[in-house]
């Protein structure tokens, strides 16, 4: 097949593991006789100081007219004054707007291999996997705010409609049929009316997956049955800041924040790629930034806007049989054992790939 792939560095690390991710979706487009064509625009930080704007609109243009994105990271400290007028943040939350990616996914699962990393004990991470589902569009992230500069008040609003919270219902219904049909709903509905209608409408919602073993966790409890008994979980669903904070929160199940990938959707295929962390401005330039998290981020995009299952599967697969083969970045070293480069990673995943294929 042909496709049109944006590529979105960004900041930090960002660049550097794009940059893997990009050189083994073209190992899987040549193995599988696909043409992918790829193209990098400006986003983030150094589209600010490129051109004063975090989403430019040549940027906004590219992935416009582009089948997937795939993102690196955005943000640093040079961008980070509160009293910025522009942050590379904003571009992120305009480009989720702008393409309406109303669900986040966000798998979480703990490799046997990098137990030793996690900080909890080996048997409570036995069959870890579960799927975040976050609504990416609403609540406190684009709600009706007022900041009054030194002023002495500020306040963020919490908006959710029974629109909004039924279509990401339905994607995390539909995700929880094709895995162990149990979906966990967060939400504060004992303190919180967003909430009290989030509940209300993932009910009615119900009724259109009888097959789905539904229960509701209030936020401050299910964060802690995070820890305790992760592996009770399937699929959760949940609003767009509950969701921010627990799937970091999870990332310590799986042994790095850099092991983790996500998938932006919206109504169509279109979507927005890439890992849960961040552009860890402190190893930038390094090139030791462990690329599991967008790789694994490729391999949703073959899988969600491509419809190519079998070259995901394959590329994920790949990544497991790279760290079985014991290759790791310095994140998930074991004492005393040499750490591999991003690109040697990389270079371990690409001749898993070509093995198996
Ligand atoms: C994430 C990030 C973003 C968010 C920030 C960078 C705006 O933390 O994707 O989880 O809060 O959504
Ligand atoms: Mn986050």
């Amino acid at each position: 097949m042909q496709a049109t792939i944006t590529v979105l560095g960004g900041d930090g690390i960002g660049p550097e593991v794009t940059a893997i991710a990009v050189s083994l979706l073209k190992e899987v487009a040549a193995l599988g006789g696909h043409a992918f064509t790829f193209q990098e625009a400006l986003f983030g930080g150094c589209a600010i100081d490129a051109a004063g704007d975090p989403f430019p609109p040549e940027t906004r243009s590219l992935c416009e007219n582009s089948h997937a994105v795939l993102l690196g990271a955005v943000g640093g400290p040079q961008w980070s004054d509160p009293s910025a007028a522009v942050r590379p943040e904003q571009g992120l939350l305009r480009l989720r707007q702008h393409f309406g990616l109303f669900a986040n996914l966000r798998p979480v699962r703990a490799y046997p291999m990098l137990a030793r990393h996690a900080p909890l004990r080996a048997e409570l991470l036995e069959g870890v996997d579960m799927l975040f589902v976050r609504e990416l569009t609403g609540g406190a992230y684009f709600g009706a705010r007022q900041e009054q500069g030194e002023g002495d008040s500020a306040y963020d609003t919490i908006l959710y409609t029974v629109a909004e919270v039924e279509r990401v219902a339905r994607l995390a219904f539909r995700a929880a049929q094709s895995r162990r049909k149990h979906l966990t709903s967060v939400d504060k509905a004992n303190v919180l009316a967003s909430s009290r209608l989030w509940q209300r409408t993932v009910k009615q919602v119900a009724a259109e997956f009888p097959d789905v073993r539904l229960d509701h966790a209030l936020v401050d409890s299910f964060a802690m049955q995070l820890i305790r008994t992760p592996a009770r979980f399937d699929v959760i669903v949940t609003e767009n800041m509950f969701g921010d904070i627990l799937t970091d929160e999870a990332a310590v199940l799986a042994g790095s924040l850099g092991m983790l990938p996500s998938a932006s959707l919206g109504e169509g295929t279109f979507g927005v790629y890439e890992p849960i962390h961040g552009s860890a401005p402190d190893i930038a330039g390094k090139g030791i930034a462990n690329p599991i998290g967008t790789i694994l981020s490729a391999a949703m995009l073959l899988r969600h806007s491509l419809n190519l299952e079998a070259e995901a599967a394959a590329l994920e697969a790949a990544v497991l049989s790279a760290l079985e083969s014991g290759a790791r970045t310095s994140d998930i070293a074991e004492p005393n054992a040499p750490a591999l480069s991003s690109a040697e990673f990389g270079e371990r995943v690409r001749a898993a790939l070509r093995k198996a294929g």
